[in-house]
């Protein structure tokens, strides 16, 4: 059996891991900053580098003690080294760095959004490659054709905004603070998704890509109008905005499927596969087109560390590794 420490800190989580080449968790610790970015309504960069800096190490000493590992014990230190806001991730990756020089072992640098796309394969061992995923975070809104380790085919990507991007927009516009997204879904439930007419861009549209900014610049309008006395709430924009966004992933999703060749699944994953009406809407497009549909559990799919971990054992089982001088990137797209 082989474990791998897993280290995750692009964005407002500090987190690490303990994860073994037989998908068991030993261990796993997210200190969230959510706190110390409320007051400003989004994650501010410098504040987010300095709280991982304080938090990371003792993190990493508390998750080993609750596995009753010594660092000694582990087979291999993996960290996120992009992409995300550069200071925390060099807080990460350079941690990670000094643990794996003092103790000799591998260093393995994971790309954040391979911890996202290959973490259903830890929930799910019968999960095989090659699978359909649809990747939707606060950063990213794509789909992909995983077809490996490392090996993705990038079939679809947004133009504009990020879909978790335009969730915590809308939630800010509503006043429902930070962290956006899950705030948006609990109001939707109490809302009606046929009082508030909003776009759906480029569904129907030949090309494969997403786009938000006209759904996000719509909410914004009709958050006017309700105040100026059009006849519906915020539950009913909230519970619109979801259902247009919901549209829009179906749509270009369903396009994706008949274009790409053989799938063993439809896989959604990032931070807003976390949402519950999104994950039903994509299980019966699966169950139309006779494929299994996996989604990770909640936990595993919003900032986390035991998918870094994981993409370690995955990257450690093919020997793979890397320098001690690997940098660290603010973009890296798959
Ligand atoms: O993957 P993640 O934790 O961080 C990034 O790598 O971006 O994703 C965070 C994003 C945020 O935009 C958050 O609002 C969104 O995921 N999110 C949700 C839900 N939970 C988190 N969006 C919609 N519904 C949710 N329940
Ligand atoms: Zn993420």
């Amino acid at each position: 059996m082989r474990t791998v420490l897993g280290i995750e800190s692009s964005c407002d989580e500090t987190a690490a891991a303990l994860v073994t080449d037989g998908r068991v968790i030993l261990a796993q610790r997210i200190a969230s900053q959510d706190e110390v970015h409320r007051p400003y309504g989004g994650v501010v960069p410098e504040i987010a580098a300095r709280a991982h800096a304080e938090r990371l190490a003792p993190l990493i000493e508390a998750t080993l003690a609750d596995a009753n590992m010594r660092l000694e014990d582990v087979d291999a230190i993996a960290a996120t080294a992009g992409p995300g806001l550069i200071g925390g991730v060099m807080v990460g990756l350079v941690t990670a760095k000094a643990l794996a020089m003092a103790a000799d072992k591998p260093l393995i640098a994971i790309n954040h959004l391979e911890g996202h796309a290959l973490s259903p394969r830890l929930a799910d061992p019968g999960l095989e490659y090659p699978y359909l995923l649809l990747l939707v975070s606060g950063g990213h809104c794509q789909i992909l054709g995983v077809e490996g380790v490392g090996r993705f085919r990038r079939l679809a990507t947004t133009i504009d905004d990020a879909l978790g991007e335009a969730f915590d927009k809308t939630a800010k516009l509503l006043g429902l603070g930070y962290p956006g997204g899950p705030a948006v879904e609990r109001l939707a439930a109490r809302g009606d998704a046929r009082k508030v007419p909003l776009p759906r861009p480029l569904v129907g549209s030949d090309e494969p890509h997403f786009s938000f900014a006209g759904l996000k610049s719509a909410v914004m309008r009709a958050k006017q109008a309700m105040d100026k006395g059009a006849g519906y709430t915020e539950a009913d924009i909230a519970a619109s905005f979801q259902q247009a966004a919901i549209d829009c992933l179906v749509d270009r999703t369903r396009r994706a499927l008949k274009n790409v060749g053989e799938m063993n699944a439809l896989v959604v994953a990032g931070g807003v596969a976390a949402n519950q009406a999104i994950r039903s809407a994509l299980e019966t497009l699966a169950a139309e087109h006779r494929l299994a549909f996996v989604a990770p559990p909640l936990a595993l799919c919003t900032d986390n560390a035991a998918m870094i971990a994981w993409a370690g054992v995955e990257r450690l089982a093919l020997g793979q590794s890397d320098p001690l001088d690997i940098a660290a990137r603010p973009r890296w797209p798959l």
